[in-house]
């Protein structure tokens, strides 16, 4: 859903006023945290989606990353998971043996992430959806939040942008075979790595991209007092997106996202509409996104290149009445 329509929805629900619960849904973060005593929260959360590639495994390794990191970006060490699968009863173009992919696809992942998947719910559904609910722990008040960066820090960026507009075209059947290939291979990748390097150089604030994409969630990093400026160029973007995009292939929500953040953009002369547009990309298990001290920027990005993650500086936090975002070229 929308990011204004999602916020219209919630604004109904009651807000929690427990002191145990860390993080709520007041500040729209990656996980809520809950304190179970001075050592120990739980880090909960839930992604499921519709097939992003037609390869049924990939699609169940690609669910199981972009839920497992939610974990992660708050910093949390994955604890154990749970299925959610919608699949039609019966049907001829999807037999059973599709779903067993998926679900291998989805077990292997959380392997690799060192978790077992202990159970799950299925639902008869005309279009498959696959993903986890997946649980963490965190020490109390180690744990990250998308809140918390303060005027100075730099922010850095753990994988490249563009997959929304990489799956439309595969979806279109359009996409070159390379450009499909590192998109896939970066949205199956586990973001554990990159926390691990943000965890040993400390942080000041986390979030992963994913649907809402870079601008969406960098916004949600702001505050009044608050804002970001960030560099186009800088900016790691996969083979292919720009000339993809300027073809028409940009998925909706995409468009919905920069239509969401577009008042709190201010673009410099020569970054165009339709770069502004590529930085609001809908993502599937996209890259962390740490706000870092500047002083400690250096040692994040050599923490994350020697785990082999992209490690990209693309610009900083600044203090600024309004929740501005600034974009130069
Ligand atoms: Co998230
Ligand atoms: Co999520």
């Amino acid at each position: 859903m929308s990011p204004e329509d999602l916020a219209q929805v919630l604004s109904v629900l009651p807000k929690f006023d427990d002191p145990n619960l860390l993080v709520g849904a007041q500040t729209a973060d990656d996980a809520a945290v809950y304190k179970l005593s001075e050592q120990l929260a739980i880090v909960q959360t839930v992604d499921f989606f519709t097939p992003v590639v037609d390869d049924p495994y990939l699609f169940g390794s690609i669910a199981a990353a972009n839920a497992l990191s939610d974990l992660y970006a708050m910093g949390a060490q994955p604890l154990m998971a749970l299925n959610i699968v919608g699949f039609p009863r019966k049907s001829e173009k999807l037999p059973l043996s599709v779903l067993k992919e998926i679900l291998r696809g989805g077990s292997d992942k959380a392997t690799e992430a060192g978790i077992p998947i202990v159970g799950g719910h299925s639902i008869d559904d005309p279009e498959p959806k696959y993903g986890l609910c997946a649980t963490g722990t965190v020490q109390p008040g180690s744990h990250w939040t998308n809140q918390g960066a303060i005027p100075g820090d730099r922010l850095i960026l753990t994988k490249p942008i563009g997959v929304g507009v990489i799956t439309t075209a595969i979806r279109a059947g359009v996409c070159d075979l390379v450009v499909e290939q590192a998109a896939v291979d970066s949205m199956k990748a586990l973001n554990r790595q990159a926390a691990e390097a943000g965890r040993k150089v400390g942080v000041r604030a986390a979030t992963d991209i994913t649907g809402f994409g870079l601008l969406g969630h960098l916004k949600e990093m702001l505050k009044p007092g608050l804002r970001a400026s960030i560099c186009f160029s800088k900016v790691p973007v996969f083979d292919g997106v720009m000339a993809l995009m300027k073809e028409g292939y940009i998925p909706g929500g995409t468009r919905r996202n920069h239509a969401a953040v577009a008042s709190h953009l201010r673009l410099d002369p020569d970054v165009s509409a339709l770069e502004a547009i590529l930085l609001c990309d809908a993502q599937t298990s996209g890259g962390l996104l740490f706000a870092v001290g500047p002083d400690k920027a250096h040692s994040l990005i050599e923490a994350l290149t020697q785990q082999g993650q992209t490690a990209a500086d693309i610009g900083m936090f600044e203090s600024g009445e309004s929740t501005l975002i600034q974009v130069s070229s």
